[in-house]
């Protein structure tokens, strides 16, 4: 992020849509007026409307609902999350930079987001879709002082982030369905992908994955998953602004992290059980063995299913379950 042009916009941004004076931009930015006013041109590239009239000064008339490291910087509420946002209109996949970036000592919190991925991953070696300025496709870059078997708990964290900001922001109803699917309707409307770089009993960083589908209609998806997928668009019937949301999602987000590591896990996990799909119902699971039916009670601190069967209360992990 150009720190100037920051600089300016918090100004800007400061005086609440009144005119602030050319001059008094020039003196805290120690650079010229002209400077300034190339800065204003660089900002309206941006999709920033700016007013400039003679004698008064500047003000911002709208900022944009395009996503970059200036309008996703401007309101943002958070206090350490998103401080360093890496933007790129297109990129393979947001996780192999932030991996690149984590790699060279990017700071906890750093956020990298792009407009399109061209190889999204998913889990399990899956392709995730992630078509130009229809959703948010960001990867966070942490650093917690946790053991990596508690890596999971974030997860599901951010699992509950994206169930509060869905049914905060939109008229749709999140579920989460277990480990980490977010589903309206039942059908998926975002994915998370973990990866961490760890020794034995040390986290050096991971890095959050997160692509929610946005502003996709029904007909935008590719064929093989056109039925199993939706948007907040497709399932509201409403065109979702994507600057706001990315901000809110970013503050939920923080919130809940600090909350997490000043308090542990209990609140996330009671959060996550009241998103929970299915949960309370008997499902069905099939192991290496036998298909047992059990009911489905809750999530483990380990991120493990919790069941109920007849002989007690047992573990599933990952991918040893399905949804019948
Ligand atoms: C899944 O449900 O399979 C997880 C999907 C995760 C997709 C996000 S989009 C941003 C980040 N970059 C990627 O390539 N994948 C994750």
């Amino acid at each position: 992020m150009e720190p100037t042009r920051n600089r300016l916009i918090e100004l800007l941004e400061t005086s609440d849509y009144e005119y602030v004076s050319g001059q008094f931009l020039s003196d805290k930015l120690h650079i010229s007026r002209s400077a300034i006013w190339k800065h204003m041109k660089e900002l309206e590239k941006d999709g920033y409307i700016i007013e400039g009239v003679p004698r008064k000064g500047y003000r911002i008339v709208k900022s944009p609902d395009k996503i970059s490291a200036n309008t996703l910087h401007w309101g943002l509420k958070t206090n350490w999350l998103g401080k360093n946002i890496i933007h790129k209109p297109t990129t393979k996949s947001t996780q192999l930079i932030a991996h690149q970036a984590a790699q060279e000592n990017a700071e906890h919190g750093t956020v990298i987001i792009a407009d399109e991925q061209t190889e999204g991953k998913g889990r399990m070696e899956r392709r995730w879709h992630s078509s130009k300025h229809k959703g948010i496709w960001m990867s966070i870059i942490l650093r917690p002082s946790i053991l990596p078997s508690a890596a999971p708990q974030l997860t599901l964290l951010t699992a509950t982030v994206l169930a509060d900001v869905i049914t905060e922001q939109t008229t749709a109803e999140a579920k989460i369905k277990w480990p980490n699917d977010l589903l309206i309707d039942g059908k998926k409307t975002a994915g998370i992908l973990t990866e961490m770089q760890a020794e034995q009993d040390r986290i050096h960083y991971i890095v959050v994955g997160i692509g929610l589908n946005v502003n996709q209609t029904s007909d935008e998806f590719p064929g093989i998953i056109n039925d199993r997928a939706a948007s907040l668009k497709s399932a509201t019937g409403e065109d979702q602004p994507i600057v706001p949301l990315i901000q809110q999602l970013l503050l939920k987000f923080e919130r809940s992290y600090d909350t997490f590591m000043h308090h542990g896990f209990s609140k996330v996990q009671t959060k996550w059980e009241s998103y929970g799909y299915r949960i309370g119902e008997t499902i069905r699971i099939r192991t290496n063995h036998k298909v047992l039916e059990a009911a489905f009670t809750g999530v483990a601190e380990d991120g493990a299913l919790l069941i109920e069967t007849g002989e007690g209360s047992q573990k599933i992990y990952s991918g040893e379950i399905e949804w019948f």
